[in-house]
């Protein structure tokens, strides 16, 4: 994240000597990304954080691949995904490549008798329904829905539901949208100024973001079960003592929050492109928030997009609420897959139906990938299969 941050205590230089009350060393930790040249911290410990006690069975996470080349639009019911206890084992990979997983999850229960890391990738948790607290061992981080959860790989996790136990398959309960992405997710460059601040065109800025609070410093030594998701794999490590033992930290990575309704859209007199509505870039993905707004004003203005050819991507949206108005028969919790290669639009009537009207109460996420995507087998047990000829005029 390009604004810095700190909690708890710091020692006044770095790499110095630095001691508790009692005359305990803390160990200094430097938690960076993209080798020296990206974004990086200063943790410091009470404990060495490299006490690893046991290694134990890994498990196979790489999800099971059904079509490797698509070219079919598809509509996925992401609320047929039934909810699971297990936070990780409820995430279910829907669309992936080499460089992202895109997925689902309905966790019936926080994620709390062991810890998460993601050496892979950054996460990104889109919060459809569901209330509660990201625990990281660099702060906490309540979360609402609407919430995107920013966490960069590395960070050690839990999170907690504020409502867990039962759930109806018809998603009452937590539902979450997640990205994985092995390439750093950032705001887009463009929003910002040579030093890292968010520009007056940017549509949010940095009072929006929910920066990481109430650090916990735990000091308890035991039998600590870290799960660290590696090339696909999910290993099983424990550790002497408790993950979140930081005592204090600095600098500029660090998991954070921002809500989809703190996106102030763009608009304008005649169809303003996707780009207006980008969230997050890497080399992988665009990431983009569809929210509520006024319609184009211009007098014979088309709000509905036209037709057009993401030659270069596949676009994925998630519906999260209101009505999405270039499509018909689109529900909260529903993906739609358009793949590069052929064109996509508005569907029958959308067009006509979207002259006139004065503003949209739609919200979506939308994820615009560099390379195809592949569906997974989860993903072809919720396709509706139909989806792809659904742009034909009636009676064809
Ligand atoms: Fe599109």
């Amino acid at each position: 994240m390009p604004i810095y941050h700190h909690l708890g205590q710091l020692p006044p230089k770095r790499h110095t000597v630095f001691k508790s009350p009692a005359g305990a060393f803390y160990y200094e930790q430097l938690f960076g990304t993209v080798g020296f040249d990206g974004m990086s911290s200063l943790l410091y410990h009470l404990h060495r954080p490299t006490q690893v006690q046991a290694v134990l069975d890994p498990v196979d996470l790489r999800p099971s691949l059904a079509v490797e080349h698509n070219i079919m639009s598809r509509k996925l019911i992401g609320f047929d995904v039934a909810p699971v206890d297990d936070f990780l084992q409820s995430r279910t990979p829907l669309l992936v490549n080499n460089d992202v997983v895109i997925g689902v999850a309905a966790p019936r229960q926080s994620l709390t008798d062991y810890f998460y890391k993601n050496a892979d990738a950054d996460e990104l948790l889109f919060v459809h329904r569901g209330t509660g607290t990201l625990h990281t061992l660099l702060g906490q981080i309540p979360f609402v829905p609407g919430d995107y959860l920013l966490i960069p790989r590395g960070m050690i996790y839990q999170i907690a539901f504020n409502e867990t136990g039962p759930a109806d398959a018809d998603s009452t309960g937590n539902r979450l949208f997640y990205v994985e992405s092995t390439s750093p997710m950032y705001t887009p460059k463009r929003y910002r100024n040579h030093f890292g601040q968010q520009l007056e065109h940017s549509p949010y800025s940095e009072r929006d973001l929910k920066l990481p609070q109430d650090l916990e410093t735990h000091d308890e030594r035991g039998d600590f079960v870290l799960k660290i998701k590696k090339e696909g794999i999910l290993h099983t490590l424990v550790y002497d003592y408790h993950p979140f033992d930081v005592v204090g930290w600095d600098g500029y990575n660090f998991p954070y929050g921002i809500s989809i309704h703190d996106f102030e859209p763009i608009t304008g007199r005649i169809h303003q492109p996707p780009p207006v509505h980008q969230m997050f870039e890497t080399k992988a993905c665009v990431v983009c928030s569809f929210v509520p707004r006024l319609f184009d004003y211009h007098p014979q203005a088309i709000p509905a997009p036209y037709n057009h050819s993401n030659i270069d991507s596949d676009e994925v949206l998630y519906y999260v609420d209101g009505n999405f108005m270039s499509r018909n028969g689109i529900g909260p919790g529903v993906l739609t897959l358009h793949p590069g290669g052929i064109p996509h639009g508005p569907h029958p009537g959308a067009m006509e139906r979207s002259i006139g009207k004065t503003g949209t109460d739609e919200l979506a996420v939308m994820v615009d990938t560099f390379r195809s995507l592949r569906l997974t087998t989860q993903a072809m047990g919720i396709d509706d299969g139909v989806y792809f000829q659904s742009w034909r005029e009636e009676g064809k």
